[in-house]
């Protein structure tokens, strides 16, 4: 027997976090064995890339330069924490993986998509299941503003910009809707929640 693999995604400030800790303590209550993590981030080695790659007002690299840095911190973080947890049987919760770099570089740049999606092949996994917390972009917007961190490099490209995130995720969401699930985020977490467990329960992970 293998663990599984679940992904949230959405534009800056749909609640993915919100609701990864909703369905963190429900397995907790289920005595299920998980692992919660992020991208880029969970390892050592991705989250210095991370904080390089969402400084504010860091311009300094091409849309596929940033491409190939998100890239390097997933395989560190595939290799390092997301595998070896498949392999020992855990479910993994993961804050973000590849539909992210296809949404948020790929469509600055076919190039930058076509360099991600030509590495992604190597690193070789994807996830089981991909909940898409969809939500509208003013909302969010201004929720993710309102958190006070260093990481607004993509929340200050502006509202035209999260619409168009929102857009390419539900392009992408429709191109794979046997793998993502598309959740209405315009609801209280507890209904969102709800329905995430009740997908989650469907495919008896
Ligand atoms: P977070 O705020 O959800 O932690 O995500 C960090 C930011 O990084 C968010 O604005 C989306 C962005 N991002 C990309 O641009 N490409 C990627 O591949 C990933 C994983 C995140």
């Amino acid at each position: 027997m293998k663990g599984s693999f679940i992904s949230f995604e959405g534009i800056d400030g749909c609640g993915k976090s919100t609701q990864i800790d909703l369905l963190a303590k429900y397995f907790t209550t289920q005595n299920k064995n998980f692992v919660k993590t992020e991208e880029p981030g969970g390892t050592l080695g991705s989250n210095e890339i991370r904080k390089i790659l969402l400084r504010e007002n860091n311009f300094q690299w091409s849309v596929e330069t940033e491409t190939l840095l998100f890239m390097a911190a997933r395989n560190d973080h595939v290799e390092k924490v997301i595998k070896p947890a498949i392999e020992d049987n855990k479910i993994v919760i993961c804050d973000r993986f590849m539909d992210s770099t296809i949404v948020y570089q790929g469509m600055r740049s076919p190039q930058a998509r076509k360099l991600g999606l030509m590495l992604f092949e190597q690193i070789g996994i994807n996830p089981d299941i991909t909940f898409l917390i969809d939500m509208d972009p003013e909302v969010a917007l201004n929720r993710a503003l309102n958190r006070a961190n260093n990481e607004d490099r993509f929340e200050n490209y502006g509202i035209n910009f999260q619409y168009q995130l929102r857009k390419n995720f539900l392009n992408i969401a429709h191109q794979h809707s046997e793998r993502i699930k598309i959740i209405d985020g315009n609801r209280s977490k507890e209904n969102v929640a709800a329905q995430i467990i009740e997908s989650i329960n469907n495919i008896d992970l």
